[in-house]
């Protein structure tokens, strides 16, 4: 076993978009050329039915699938590709964020009639903040939709990447002929729900040759224009420059009907990162080194509730994992082994004895982990970018049954462990609030507690416009500000101060009251 080359073929990537923009048929097209699964529709859609917002059941369902999917791993070209899944529900964003820290690149799909939307750019907001490699994926090219060069505007300017389509468009919607690989100099042509094979891929050097006319009519003069266009006015594509996150290339095509995802997934193998080194408090981690290092980014309750064991996924960033092998719990300052690490490959889950950086592997939990957690051979690092972000919904929870106080301390705390929303207590009183990024949580929380610890809970409105982490270098004005603004302040469930802001106005006002705190609206600053 050769570590380095080992290392070297991996890509760990994550696809993200609005939900509908077609992430589920991608993924499931690039496991098909992957070989990982034999059919269409095995991948099922992570998606929770916009309908279903009062139905927990529907939740619980999805759960068991994004277990499965959680991870999905295939062969390429001598490639491993670990594709890591990510919720399309908006609800569920900061889960989406959490594995967003696991990938070294992402790629985003955009549906070409919509355009970039709300969850769009907040994710890729996310990704900007650490720098990832990002490829745009412009689907569902054989419906009408936004002009490609408006769009190509439309990104720049909503998600602030420099473009640089790396294939074209030729026509669109009951027209759409096929797209120019200005990569490989190739034509691809169109069929609807063709297997897009050999013959359909017509090596194109020099588009100025009559025989453009031959495969594509009407349409060639408009292509050579815009191809010039293009080539004028958009930076030459350069590697370093998409690794160093300065420019994101753009392909065209329809997941559905397998277009343009092979020429994707060829670019994407040869240009997308290998695993790259991640930041802790104490120092920069690179994946060559000896040891091993890694961090829980996702953690997931067994849906089953008579087993209380979870699955904590980890990244492994630096170092060669090892089955059976003493590992030091930073957190806990402990040691800890795993008997059955877990891989993913597709569908399948198999025990693995090793595994390299990049790799994700599951590891049961009785109750070990907690996000962000760091694994190392000793060294006490801790891994930066698992931020929380401040909730948008708050409300206040309350025990309904005082017989089960513990459960319901408990459960809460597991929850709040896995992720699934945040709890700040309030000073002065002691009541707890809980924080979510969607609606759906609270109903998740009041489900989960009773059915998996035995405990009730009730909510109660509170009106609260976010919770601010803050911050300052005079320790006086800190304790002299929480001291003034007691009944606003709260602590999360990591120990760290909070402000609760009622509203926009009053945040406003107490920044300018209080020109020496920092308020920030993510944990970690
Ligand atoms: P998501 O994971 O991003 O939420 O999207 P998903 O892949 O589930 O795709 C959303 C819908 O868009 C699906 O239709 C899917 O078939 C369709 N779709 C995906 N790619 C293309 C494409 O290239 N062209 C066209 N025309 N449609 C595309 P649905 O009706 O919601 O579901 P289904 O019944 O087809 O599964």
């Amino acid at each position: 076993m050769d570590f380095n080359k080992e290392l070297g073929r991996r890509k760990t990537f994550g696809i993200i978009s609005h939900p509908d923009a077609g992430k589920t048929t991608l993924t499931e097209k690039l496991l098909l050329f992957g070989g990982a699964i034999q059919t269409a529709g095995a991948v099922k859609s992570n998606k929770i039915k916009k309908s279903a917002t009062s139905d927990f059941m529907e939740i619980e369902k999805q759960r068991g699938i994004s277990v499965a999917t959680s991870v999905m791993a295939f062969e390429y070209r001598g490639l491993k590709v670990n594709i890591l899944d990510t919720p399309g529900h908006e609800d569920f964003a900061e889960d989406t964020y959490r594995t967003l820290t696991a990938v070294d690149s992402v790629i985003v799909v955009i549906d070409v009639a919509k355009g970039v939307e709300r969850q769009t750019e907040k994710l890729v907001k996310v990704c900007k903040m650490r720098d990832t490699p990002i490829i745009v994926f412009i689907n569902k090219m054989d419906r009408s939709g936004k002009d490609a060069i408006d769009l190509l505007d439309e990104i720049e300017e909503k998600l602030g990447l420099n473009v640089r389509p790396l294939s074209w468009p030729i026509s669109m919607g009951p027209s759409f002929k096929g797209v120019y690989n200005m990569y490989e100099k190739e034509l691809n042509l169109f069929s609807p729900h063709g297997k897009q094979s050999e013959d359909e891929t017509i090596v194109f050097e020099d588009l100025s040759h009559p025989d453009l006319e031959k495969y594509i009519g009407e349409f060639a003069d408009e292509l050579r224009e815009e191809v010039e266009m293009i080539e004028g006015v958009y930076p030459k594509f350069d590697r370093q420059d998409y690794l160093d996150s300065k420019i994101s290339p753009v392909f065209f095509g329809s997941a559905v009907n397998n277009f343009g995802v092979k020429e994707l997934l060829d670019c994407f193998v040869e240009i997308a990162p290998s695993p790259l080194p991640r930041e802790t408090d104490e120092r920069m981690i690179v994946p060559t080194e000896n040891k091993f290092t890694g961090f829980v980014f996702k953690i997931h309750a067994n849906i089953d509730p008579r087993h209380r064991d979870r699955i904590a996924f980890l990244r492994i960033c630096s170092g060669l994992f090892e089955r059976n092998k003493n590992y030091h719990h930073v957190r806990q300052g402990k040691k800890i082994k795993f008997s059955n690490p877990t891989s993913f490959m597709a569908e399948k889950k198999s025990i693995v004895d090793y595994a390299f950086p990049g790799d994700i592997v599951g590891l049961y939990d009785s109750g070990n982990f907690v996000i962000g957690d760091a694994l190392s051979e000793g060294e006490k690092i801790h891994f930066k970018g698992i931020p929380s972000f401040s909730p948008e919904q708050f409300r206040y929870v309350n025990n309904k049954n005082p017989m089960k106080s513990k459960q319901f301390k408990k459960g809460l705390q597991q929850l709040m462990d896995e992720g699934v929303a945040q709890l700040f207590t309030k000073q002065f009183n002691n009541r707890i609030i809980i924080g979510t990024v969607g609606a759906l949580q609270f109903e998740v929380i009041q489900y989960r507690l009773e059915h998996e610890y035995g405990a009730l809970c009730d909510y109660e409105p509170v009106s609260l416009y976010k919770a601010c982490w803050v911050s300052s270098e005079d320790d006086v004005a800190l304790r002299d500000f929480c001291r003034k603004r007691q009944q606003d302040m709260a602590v999360d469930s990591k120990g760290k101060i909070v402000f609760l802001a009622s509203s926009q106005y009053i945040l406003n006002m107490i920044k300018e009251q209080y020109p020496k705190i920092v308020f920030h609206t993510k944990s970690e600053y």
